[in-house]
C-alpha cells in the first residue's frame, strides 16, 4: 500500500515538474515594471481596425527611408548581410539610443565576422515641429534611423511593427534574419550571432523565436498596460507568441507575414498580434529560447550577459554599465557558477499543460 502511494506521489511528481517549471518560467511578473502607466485606451468600437488604411501598402510612407541601409556595402562589401536588428524607438528617447550606440549596437564587423550585422531605430512621427528637426539632426549624423508615416504612441506599437515588416520587405529583402526589440533591451550581438549562424539554425525560412508565451488569457483591467477589451479580442486566450522585448524573424517570413497583417484586423498588443495572431493565419509556430529574457538579469553579473541574448528593461546608464563590465579584459568568467537561465528544453508550447500564464513585460514606447 504504502509503495503504491510512494509510486503515485513519484508519477505526480514526474508529470508535475516538467509543467511548473514550464509555468515559472513564463510566469514572472510583470506587473512590478517601473514606469508602465496605461495608455488611455483610444481604440473604441468604431475605430477601424483594417491595418491597409495606415499602412499603405503600394505607396511609400516612410518619412526618413534609409533605403541603403542593407544594400549599401560594410567594410567587407557583403550584400546579404545576416541579421539586421530593428530597434523600435519612441521620438523622444534620445538618451536610450545614444546609450545602444555606445553599447551593444557597437560591436564591430570583426566582433561578429564572418557575419554581417546591421542595426537600425524604427520611429513613428510627432506633430511637434521642433521634436521633428531633432529627429532630422539625428538621423543626419547617425544615418541609423527609419521614420514611418504614423503618430507614434504606445497603442500604435502594433503599427510600428508591421511598418518594420513593410520596410524589410521593401528594403531588406535579402536579410536572412531580423530581430525586432526595444530601446529599453540589451542584446547581446555576439551570442546572437553565434545563435543564428549555427548550421540548423541558419536554414530556417519559418522561424519566430524568443521568449515564450503559452495560452495567455486577455487582462480585463482597464488601468492595465495590456489591457485588452472584448471588442478588441473575444477569444479566452491568444495564440501562442513571443514577448515582444525581442524576437527573431526568417528573412523570408517577412513578406508572408506582411500579406497576412493586412488581412487580419488590427489588435494594439505588438508581440500578441505580430508573432501571434499573425503568425497562426500564416501558419507559423513561435518557438522559444531560454537566452532571451523579457525580465531584467541582475545587471551586477557581467558573466551572465555574456552568455544571454536578450535582458530587458535596462536604461541607459544600466546599459553602459553593463557594457563597461562585460568588455572589462580583467574579467575572468571561467569558474563563475551561472545561475540557471530559464529551461533550455523549452521549445514549444505544449497542447496537454493547461496553463494560464501572465503577458509578458514590455515598453517600446514612453514618450
Ligand atoms: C489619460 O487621460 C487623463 C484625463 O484626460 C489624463 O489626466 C492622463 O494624463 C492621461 N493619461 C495618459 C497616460 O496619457
Ligand atoms: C459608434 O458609432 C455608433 C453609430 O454611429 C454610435 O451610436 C456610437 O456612439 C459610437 N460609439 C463610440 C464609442 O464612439
Ligand atoms: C496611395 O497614395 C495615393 C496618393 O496619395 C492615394 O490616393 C492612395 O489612396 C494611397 N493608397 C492607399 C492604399 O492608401
Ligand atoms: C578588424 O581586423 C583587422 C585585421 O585584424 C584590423 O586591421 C582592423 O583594424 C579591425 N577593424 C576594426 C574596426 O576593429
Ligand atoms: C515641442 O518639443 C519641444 C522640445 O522637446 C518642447 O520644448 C515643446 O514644449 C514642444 N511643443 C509642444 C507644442 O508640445
Ligand atoms: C496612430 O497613428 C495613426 C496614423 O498616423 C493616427 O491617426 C492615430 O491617431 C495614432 N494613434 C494614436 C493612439 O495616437
Ligand atoms: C581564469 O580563471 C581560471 C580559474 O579560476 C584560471 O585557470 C585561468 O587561468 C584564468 N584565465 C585568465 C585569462 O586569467
Amino acid at each position: 500500500m504504502m509503495k503504491h502511494l510512494q509510486i503515485f506521489l513519484l508519477l505526480c511528481g514526474v508529470v508535475w515538474v516538467p509543467i511548473l517549471l514550464t509555468y515559472s518560467y513564463n510566469t514572472q511578473s510583470r506587473e512590478g515594471s517601473i514606469g508602465d502607466i496605461a495608455p488611455n485606451f483610444t481604440w473604441n468600437v468604431n475605430s477601424s481596425r483594417d491595418l491597409a488604411i495606415y499602412v499603405e501598402p503600394e505607396n511609400t510612407t516612410a518619412v526618413i527611408t534609409n533605403e541603403n541601409l542593407c544594400s549599401s556595402n560594410s567594410a567587407d562589401h557583403r550584400q546579404k548581410p545576416l541579421l539586421l536588428i530593428v530597434v523600435c524607438s519612441a521620438v523622444g528617447n534620445v538618451k536610450a539610443r545614444d546609450a545602444i550606440r555606445k553599447t551593444w549596437m557597437s560591436v564591430g564587423p570583426n566582433e561578429t565576422a564572418p557575419f554581417d550585422v546591421r542595426t537600425v531605430f524604427l520611429l513613428g512621427q510627432t506633430v511637434n515641429d521642433t521634436k521633428q528637426s531633432d529627429v532630422l539632426l539625428e538621423s543626419n549624423t547617425h544615418r541609423d534611423i527609419i521614420q514611418e508615416g504614423f503618430i507614434d504612441a504606445y497603442l500604435n506599437l502594433t503599427l510600428k511593427s508591421v511598418m518594420m515588416l513593410k520596410w524589410v520587405k521593401t528594403y531588406c529583402p535579402q536579410v536572412t534574419f531580423v530581430l525586432k526589440t526595444d530601446d529599453d533591451m540589451f542584446i547581446n550581438v555576439r551570442t546572437l550571432t553565434e545563435y543564428l549562424s549555427q548550421s540548423d539554425v541558419q536554414v530556417r525560412k519559418d522561424l519566430i523565436v524568443g521568449s515564450l508565451f503559452c495560452r495567455v488569457s486577455p487582462i480585463k483591467d482597464a488601468g492595465s498596460k495590456w489591457y485588452s477589451p472584448l471588442f478588441m479580442y473575444d477569444a479566452k486566450v491568444y495564440p501562442d507568441y513571443v514577448s515582444g522585448t525581442g524576437y527573431v524573424i526568417s528573412g523570408p517570413l517577412v513578406p508572408i507575414l506582411f500579406e497576412n497583417a493586412l488581412h487580419v484586423p488590427l489588435f494594439h498588443l505588438e508581440d500578441v498580434y505580430t508573432t501571434g495572431i499573425v503568425a497562426k493565419r500564416a501558419n507559423v509556430i513561435p518557438e522559444n529560447s531560454h537566452l532571451f529574457s523579457f525580465v531584467k538579469h541582475p545587471t551586477t553579473n557581467p558573466c551572465l550577459y555574456r552568455k544571454i541574448i536578450t535582458s530587458h528593461g535596462l536604461n541607459p546608464s544600466e546599459l553602459k554599465s553593463v557594457w563597461q563590465q562585460i568588455n572589462d579584459p580583467r574579467l575572468n568568467c571561467t569558474s563563475v557558477r551561472l545561475p540557471k537561465i530559464g529551461d533550455p528544453k523549452f521549445k514549444k508550447c505544449h497542447k496537454t499543460a493547461r496553463l494560464t500564464v501572465r503577458r509578458s513585460g514590455r515598453r517600446g514606447f514612453s514618450g
